[in-house]
Formats: structure tokens, C-alpha cells, sequence
């Protein structure tokens, strides 16, 4: 068998024990349960352990709701904040490898908080449906471990940050609207999708259940009843990382080349690689302060792809994870934004506007186009656009974004590349394109800037031919730069 059918098949074995039961119980909740208010202590089936920096990976203590004496033993800090981490579905009945790597950040970032690991395990390795049924309980846990500590120690809930991850967002939502007062925030890190999408939202999480819900969204590939992320927005802002379907280096490729390094081991979490992106973006945002992504708020993908959304005015821009600024809009928005496909994952955004003229009427479609940009700091060379329709006297705007920062932009070159059919066309007719101004907006920096065609009026861009090069307009030939800007 060649590697790929082992593969196929190994992903097929795989699915049996995970997502793909997801689907065996499609039927929705019919009836409105309502989750009922508290708990006895002794009918909590969630343990809280309070994990250390020097141990990221073991429960040595739990903080049991009832028993003061615990939360000295664990050496419960009274005046740092306090993260709760929930995770989701599980295959192994055993935490996965990125429960660790999330309490490490935490540790790393916030060395003095008190990071509880909910284990919920017993609960989370039945059937999906099951297990899904239970986030109600496990939420019921976490309210009345938090009221418990409110109300025995006085802690602050606002020193309360809940991170869920799939089921566990969910989870966080029910344990959110339970609480006698409203926690600082949650996280919902790829909410699970199915018997969610359309449940009530007392089941799920929503914006009332903190009093600042941030949510990341990388895994709703298709139909809303079989995508394994929610679709829909549940938080007061929504980011949908890379549209939000699919996460780069997420591939089968990506996959094997994994496989080959690392071999089997870590093979859940390539199943789930992009419904896990969600985690280590959160990561990221805690371990790389200086390199946090920006998001940009936007009405859909296909406008985000344009470049059409890299404005940062009234909140319409904002930093993914950790240092998120907490805005609360009437209604919850959806944000985008490209990413490299490891750690760190930020990239740099670019509108790039592009007046075709010509006196001859021409349109083209799919057409390669290769762009560089040079700045002050380095440079980004042919980077592959892709333009749906290109035609005369018409202006078009695409996103270009690339991995580094390539400081105050100097200067770009665009260059059109023969397509790979061979028409007979090609030998009867020249196809270019006259440019006379391209107009670059940073979304990172929030700047515009307009390049003119270094041999004067006008570059010719024809295909197959060499790039032109186009240079920061001079300032004193645009006395309407200012109004542009
Ligand atoms: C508790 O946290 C505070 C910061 O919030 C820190 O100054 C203090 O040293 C911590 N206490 C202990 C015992 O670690
Ligand atoms: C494009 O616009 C220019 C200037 O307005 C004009 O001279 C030219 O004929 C137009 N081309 C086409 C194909 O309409």
C-alpha cells in the first residue's frame, strides 16, 4: 500500500472513534432543558486541580468545593486571577498534549495565577452525543466550584477567566450563566458545532454568559449540521482565523510530512488539526506579546479576500487572544485574519488597489499575478495573487499578506505570468494592461501609501514579460495625497 492509502485508512480508524460518531446521532434536542440552578457539593463530579508552573502536566492537588482547607493546601493564590480550563471531547479518556502547553503559557505569561485544570474525563470519552448532553453538568460543576470560592473566600470573580475548548466552550457558557456573578471572561476555543448549532443558548455559550466572551472560530468546514466548530457567532466578538474553515498546514501533505517526523504519537491531534489551531492561537497570543495578530472586523470572507476590511476605526480592528481589547458591541461581529501556518502565527495585511486602463477592451479571468513589496526593513518577493477577473478601465482590490515585517514600504513590483494553456490567441493578440498609480493600505500599520509607475506616466504590465516597478508617488505631484489618506 502506498503511504497515503495507510494514511487514509489510519484517519478512517481514527474517525470511527471520534468525529465521525458525531454524526451517528444527528437528531436535536427536542425539548428545552433548562440546567438547573446549583448543586450539592457531594453530587460534583468534575474535579478542579490547580496545577503549578513547575508541574504543567500533573494533577498533583485538587481544590475540592466544600473543603476550605484544600485551597491552602494547593497554595491557591488569593489576589492573582484565576484561569479555568475546560476541555473537550476526548478518545483516550486521557488529557491531550495540549492541555500542558495551555497551562505552561498561562504560567508563562501570569506567573503568579492560579491555573485549574477541570477534569471532566470520565464524562467526555462516551458517545459525542452523550458527552455533549453532559457539557450541562460540567458547567453546573464549574458555577458552583465558582460561587464556592466567591462566596467562602471572597475572591473576586472578576479575577475569573474560563477557557473551553469544543465541548468544553460549551461547558464554560453553562458554568458562566450559572454563577451568582458574572465571571471577567471567557474564551471559546473552536465551540463544538454539532447539536449546538441550533441549540438555545442557555446550552451554549453566548455573550450573557460573561461579562466579555471572546471566541475563536477554526474549524466550520461545511453544512452548519456537520461542522465540527460552530458556525455561528456565540461571543461579543467572533474570529474566524483564515475564514474560519480550514487552518493552513492542515493539509494531508502537511500531515505525512508530521507523520514521518514524529511518527504516530501525536495522530489525534493531526485529525483534529485544525479544530486545535484554535488552542495554539491562544498560545501564541500568550507567548509572543510583541507578535500579536490583528483581526479585522468584516460582513464576509470574500470581502475579507479583497482587502476590503483592513481598517482599525471604531473598534473595527482587534488583537487576537490574550490582549484582546474588550469591546462590546450591540451585536456580535465577525472578525478575519490570515496566519502563518505555525507558531508565531502573525502575518501582514495589505490591500493592494490596482487601476487596469487600455484602449483596447480586454478581459481576462484566473490570470497569475506576482507581487513583491520592498520596505525599509526587507522584503516579500512573488507573492502569487490570484484575481478572479482582470478588465479594462476598471479598478481591483485583492489581500496581499505576508510572514514578516518588512517595515515603511518603498517600492513594489508586479509582474503577470503566462498562464499554462497554450491558446492559439496567444500568438495573434498582446494582453497588457497600462498602470499608471497602485494604492497599498497596511492593515498592521494602518497606512496608505500610492506607487507610481517609475518610467513616468504609466507601466505597462504585459504578460510573460518582466515585472515593473513602482516607487512612493512624490509628495509634491499629489496635493490630494492628504484627502486620500
Ligand atoms: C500572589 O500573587 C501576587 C500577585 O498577584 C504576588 O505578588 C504574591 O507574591 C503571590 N503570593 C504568593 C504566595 O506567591
Ligand atoms: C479607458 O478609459 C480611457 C480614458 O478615459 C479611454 O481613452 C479608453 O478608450 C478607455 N478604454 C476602453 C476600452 O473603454
Amino acid at each position: 500500500m502506498r503511504s497515503v492509502d495507510i494514511f487514509h485508512l489510519f484517519i478512517w480508524m481514527i474517525c470511527l472513534h471520534t468525529f465521525c460518531g458525531i454524526f451517528a446521532t444527528t437528531e436535536l434536542p427536542t425539548t428545552r432543558t433548562t440546567v438547573a440552578k446549583k448543586k450539592d457539593f457531594n453530587e460534583i463530579e468534575s474535579k478542579f486541580a490547580l496545577r503549578t508552573p513547575e508541574e504543567v502536566d500533573e494533577d498533583n492537588c485538587y481544590l475540592v468545593p466544600g473543603q476550605e482547607h484544600t485551597v491552602n493546601q494547593c497554595n491557591f493564590n488569593h489576589t492573582s486571577k484565576t484561569f479555568v480550563v475546560i476541555h473537550g471531547w476526548t478518545v483516550t479518556g486521557m488529557y491531550e498534549s495540549w492541555v500542558p502547553k495551555l497551562v505552561g503559557a498561562l504560567y508563562k505569561r501570569e506567573p503568579y495565577s492560579n491555573v485549574v485544570v477541570v477534569d471532566w474525563l470520565a464524562r467526555s470519552q462516551q458517545h459525542y452525543p452523550v458527552s455533549a448532553e453532559y457539557t450541562k453538568f460540567v458547567g453546573q460543576d464549574v458555577a458552583t466550584f465558582i460561587d464556592w470560592i466567591d462566596e467562602k473566600f471572597n475572591y473576586p470573580v472578576d479575577n475569573i477567566h474560563i477557557l473551553g475548548y469544543s465541548l468544553g466552550a460549551h461547558a464554560a457558557g453553562v458554568a458562566g450563566s450559572l454563577t451568582n456573578k458574572k465571571v471577567n471572561r471567557i474564551t471559546g476555543l473552536d465551540p463544538a458545532g454539532p447539536t449546538f448549532e441550533y441549540a438555545e443558548n442557555d446550552v451554549t455559550l453566548s455573550p450573557d454568559d460573561a461579562e466579555f466572551v471572546d471566541v475563536l472560530h477554526t474549524y466550520t468546514r461545511g453544512s452548519p449540521d456537520r461542522s465540527i466548530g460552530i458556525q455561528k457567532p456565540v461571543g461579543h466578538i467572533d474570529i474566524y482565523p483564515n475564514g474560519g474553515s480550514f487552518q493552513p498546514g492542515c493539509n494531508i501533505g502537511e500531515a505525512l510530512r508530521l507523520i514521518a517526523e514524529k511518527g504516530f504519537a501525536d495522530m489525534d491531534q493531526l485529525v483534529k488539526c485544525s479544530h486545535e489551531r484554535s488552542i495554539h492561537l491562544f498560545i501564541d497570543s500568550l507567548l509572543y506579546e510583541e507578535k500579536s495578530s490583528m483581526a479585522y472586523r468584516c460582513n464576509s470572507k470574500e470581502a475579507f479576500d479583497k482587502g476590503l476590511c483592513l481598517s482599525c476605526r471604531k473598534n473595527r480592528c482587534n488583537t487576537l487572544g490574550y490582549k484582546v481589547n474588550k469591546v462590546r458591541g450591540k451585536r456580535s461581529s465577525k472578525m478575519f485574519l490570515k496566519t502563518r501556518a505555525q507558531m508565531p502565527f502573525k502575518v501582514f495585511h495589505y490591500q493592494v488597489k490596482v487601476h487596469f486602463s487600455g484602449q483596447k477592451d480586454l478581459t481576462v479571468t484566473n490570470q497569475p499575478l506576482l507581487i513583491s513589496l520592498y520596505g525599509t526593513k526587507g522584503e516579500s518577493e512573488n507573492i502569487a495573487i490570484a484575481l478572479p477577473e482582470i478588465s479594462t478601465n476598471k479598478t481591483f482590490s485583492f489581500l496581499v499578506y505576508i510572514e514578516q515585517d518588512i517595515g515603511e514600504l518603498l517600492m513594489l513590483k508586479i509582474k503577470w505570468e503566462k498562464d499554462s494553456y497554450f491558446s492559439w490567441s496567444n500568438w495573434f493578440t498582446t494582453y497588457s494592461y497600462n498602470i499608471r498609480k497602485i494604492r497599498v493600505k497596511s492593515g498592521e500599520f494602518q497606512k496608505k501609501l500610492i506607487f507610481c509607475s517609475k518610467e513616468g506616466n504609466h507601466a505597462s504590465l504585459i504578460r510573460g514579460k518582466n515585472s515593473i516597478e513602482f516607487v512612493k508617488c512624490n509628495q509634491h505631484s499629489f496635493t490630494k495625497k492628504k484627502a486620500l489618506m
